[in-house]
């Protein structure tokens, strides 16, 4: 096929074999963030660059070189969004349902665009579900999003395979004056750092504790630790948060390098990561932003949120063999039909029991065929029960009831008694 009717690279197709445990994911964290009270909010995908640039950081990997911007028919600038809580914090601002100190819990779900680098685990269009809540600023909603997501793993299966990373990153004021300590000691030793540390220096310099290289890695060893200059309000919020763990028994990590992609942070920042899926191990990722709304323009209101990506969890779920049986059965039942009159009665019988059954997953044969196609079809489809009508059935006003999966004979059922045969057969989801 020629390149330009394939798919742009790092965004992909996902097929109707994927879909139903796409499904199953979506619909466990949906069930679950409105048990714990949160309202879902849908955002645009397109927004103003702009937005992005004063949220994310001007000097971000993101903002720097992976947004995907361009020009519209206006002459405005868009960019395709790279992660939701900018859009979710302009949406909260324009509508005013922030202002007036109003808490809101809110969860987003949809795809999100970054020009990285393809491969396992890290693509161009990938998905999010992020939630994000404010003005509520004590540690005891930070502790609520990591047991959520805690309870989550735990349904999914997967609570072993994750590890929960931890770090304060303070207010602005603490997070300022440990900068000015990290580019003392790190100008120090400039010519021992990496050169994209030595850029990061200038333009970003808590992002140099991110590096991967090695000799710098040596340098950061003595360098100044953030938690040694957090404020006293951080510090209290930081162990009233780790209290709230310890108490639910969620295990986790303090990772004093943990400063996050994105400039918007102050206090909590957290990772859950799993060496299960190689280099791209961030499953869900967040923390606190209490400065953002006002610097875009709103009150001061507290905001604390984060983001899992559905590619790597769904991945996850494959490595680890965590998928549920029931979701691949897609079909509960097929109902076959040899001739005009035999298709034409099995149509009406079909809505009949759809009437009943609503939740039933009946699938009627389409395209005729042979006694032996339409049953390889039925088999072929998963189905518990292929349904048969035919001359003798039709006469009788009965169809065959036949198990496609294990024991039991074929059997007639009157078309009145269909769905509550069937009703006492199928569990329905
Ligand atoms: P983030 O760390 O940039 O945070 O992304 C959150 C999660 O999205 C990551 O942990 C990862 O699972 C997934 N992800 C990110 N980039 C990719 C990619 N290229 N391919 C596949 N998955 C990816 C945020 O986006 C923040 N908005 C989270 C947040 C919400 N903080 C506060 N509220």
């Amino acid at each position: 096929m020629s390149k330009s009717l394939q798919a742009i690279r790092g965004m992909n197709d996902i097929l109707p074999e994927q879909t139903p445990l796409w499904r199953y994911f979506e619909g466990t964290v949906a069930r679950l963030l409105d048990n714990y009270g949160y309202k879902q909010i849908r955002m645009p995908i397109v927004e103003f660059t702009e937005l992005f640039k004063r949220s994310i950081g001007e000097v971000t990997d993101i903002v720097e070189k992976e947004m995907y911007t361009f020009e519209d028919r206006n002459g405005d600038s868009l960019t395709l969004r790279p992660e939701g809580t900018a859009a979710c914090v302009r949406a909260v601002l324009e509508h005013g349902i922030t202002g007036g100190g109003q808490v809101q819990k809110l969860w987003y779900i949809g795809p999100m665009f970054r020009h990285e680098r393809p491969q396992k685990g890290r693509y161009r269009q990938f998905h999010q579900i992020g939630l994000e809540v404010f003005n509520l600023d004590g540690p005891d909603i930070d502790a609520e999003l990591i047991i959520m997501t805690w309870r989550l793993w735990g349904e999914l299966g997967i609570r072993d395979a994750v590890k929960l990373e931890l770090n304060s990153l303070g207010t602005s004021e603490s997070r300022g004056r440990y900068r000015e300590a990290l580019v003392e000691y790190l100008s120090a030793h400039h010519d021992k750092l990496d050169e994209d540390s030595q850029r990061r220096l200038k333009t970003n310099p808590l992002r140099v504790l991110d590096t991967k290289n090695a000799d710098t890695q040596a340098v950061l060893v003595d360098a100044p630790k953030m938690a040694d200059y957090l404020d006293d309000e951080s510090r209290a919020h930081f162990e009233g948060l780790k209290a709230r763990l310890d108490a639910v028994g969620i295990p986790y990590v303090l990772n004093p390098k943990l400063v996050r992609g994105l400039d918007y942070y102050s206090k909590t920042v957290f990772e859950w990561v799993t060496d299960k899926l190689g280099a791209q191990g961030t499953v869900c990722a967040g923390g606190r932003y209490d400065g953002l709304v006002e610097q875009m323009g709103g009150k001061p209101t507290p905001g604390v949120g984060f983001a899992m990506g559905i590619e790597r969890l769904v991945l996850m779920l494959e490595t680890l063999e965590q998928i549920p049986e029931e979701i691949s059965r897609q079909v509960d039942v097929y109902l076959c039909a040899f001739g005009e009159a035999a298709e034409l009665a099995g149509l009406a019988l079909a809505e009949r029991v759809r009437d009943q059954l609503p939740n039933l997953r009946l699938q009627v044969n389409a395209g005729a065929g042979s006694f032996k196609s339409q049953f390889k079809k039925a088999d072929k489809s998963g189905a518990l029960y292929a349904l048969i009508l035919g001359d003798d059935e039709m006469a009788q006003q009965v169809v065959g009831f036949k198990p496609l999966r294990g024991q039991g004979e074929q059997q007639s059922i009157a078309w009145d008694a269909l769905a509550a045969h069937l009703a006492t057969c199928v569990v329905q989801g």
